[in-house]
């Protein structure tokens, strides 16, 4: 394993910072190809995703994660509405289905066995405009689906999903460009602008990636924590929900996420002096909103790391730690910002000395119920 590793202590690290490869290799067709364009997903996706009226998600685990991230582009940049559902909540219930809905299923192996059987129901009732977003080539769930966008992380040795999670998310806002454009939500400035956003990705993820000195440092302050909270709004929140799964999957450490909106609806509750609060909270329309709930948390005596960036202009004080990106990314930042929650899991999971790549009682795959 050392030979495979190169100069990494374990996988997960290792694939933290294959990313800008991985994000670069998965976005290779749309740049080269210069446009977004249906064919990206199949020989007759045209056909398919031209009328649709809206988008079902199905997932399970981090893959659910970047379908939430996925439904505020879907709705704000395509105009579609998009509701998404862990797969094995949906495959129990009955469901309504629109067969003009486009079911798209986000799975990093292809083979989760609960994911595989709600798009079997979704196409009982009558969905039959199915698309998967698969890591996997020719494995179980693309193999069901009509169209298939491959992500090109390269295969994911860790049990915590990392570069298949960006990975997923660059597919999936290819996804909403492609659909915005079918629909007529999307002019030509528009897309040079979204296909530029993409080709800069790579290199502002690398910008992340360096900040992890600066997260390693708070990692010896996390370790010793029995709770840990995490905030973030908008296309945020589900970077929030993503960092508080990394770090109880491979930290152990009890950790949640909030809409930061939700705040004074419970888990302010929660927090005192030994309470650490993260926050996601990047230069956008909602940073106003966030730094108010920052307050309330201070107010507690609660610790707060937040990972912002440089437009942000605020700085660290009493109680409050502060780790910037340089700059603010615009639509794609939820991909930025994912980085520095999963290097934060990482570096504290190492404090614990716990099983990083292999943590207790998960599986990388869940091909049985
Ligand atoms: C397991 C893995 C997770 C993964 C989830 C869904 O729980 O440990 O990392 O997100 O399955 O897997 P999939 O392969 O469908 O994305």
């Amino acid at each position: 394993a050392s030979l495979e590793l190169g100069p990494y202590r374990h996988f997960m690290q290792k694939e933290i910072h294959e990313q800008p490869r991985a994000i670069a290799d998965t976005i290779e067709a749309v740049i080269d190809n210069g446009a977004f364009a249906p064919e990206l997903f199949g020989a007759d996706a045209a056909e398919v995703l031209r009328d649709i009226e809206g988008v079902q998600i199905l997932a399970c685990g981090t893959s659910y994660y970047a379908g939430l991230t996925a439904r505020y582009w879907i709705e704000a940049i395509a105009g579609l509405p998009c509701s998404v559902e862990i797969a094995s909540e949906y495959r129990y219930r009955t469901a309504v289905a629109n067969p003009k809905h486009l079911v798209v299923t986000i799975s990093q192996s292809g083979e989760t066995l609960d994911t595989m059987e709600a798009l079997k129901y979704a196409r009982s009732l009558g969905h039959d405009r199915t698309l998967s977003i698969c890591n996997v080539p020719e494995s179980a769930i693309p193999r069901a689906s009509r169209l298939v966008y491959y992500t090109r992380a390269g295969a994911e040795i860790g049990v915590a999903s990392t570069k298949a999670f960006t990975t997923q998310l660059v597919a999936l806002f290819t996804l909403t460009a492609t659909l915005a454009k079918l629909h007529g939500r999307l002019d030509a400035t528009q897309e040079a602008e979204h296909l530029d956003a993409l080709r800069h990705l790579p290199g502002s993820v690398q910008h992340a990636l360096n900040l992890e000195p600066q997260v390693t440092g708070w990692a010896e302050r996390f370790a010793p924590k029995d709770n840990a909270l995490f905030l973030g709004r908008g296309v945020h929140y589900p970077i929030a929900l993503e960092g508080a799964l990394k770090l109880k999957e491979i930290s152990y450490i009890h950790a949640e996420a909030y809409p930061a909106g939700e705040l004074k609806h419970g888990p302010l509750a929660l927090v005192d002096e030994a309470m650490p609060v993260v926050v996601i909270a990047p230069n956008d329309r909602l940073l106003e909103k966030v730094k108010s709930n920052m307050q309330e948390v201070r107010a507690r005596g609660g610790e707060l790391f937040v990972f912002t960036d440089e437009d942000s202009h605020f700085g660290p004080s009493d109680g409050v730690h502060v780790i910037r990106a340089p700059r603010h990314v615009g639509v794609l930042s939820p991909i930025v910002h994912t980085i520095p929650v999963q290097l934060l899991a990482y570096h504290v999971a190492l404090a614990r000395g716990t099983d990083v790549d292999k943590p207790r009682n998960l599986a990388k795959s869940v091909t049985v119920e």
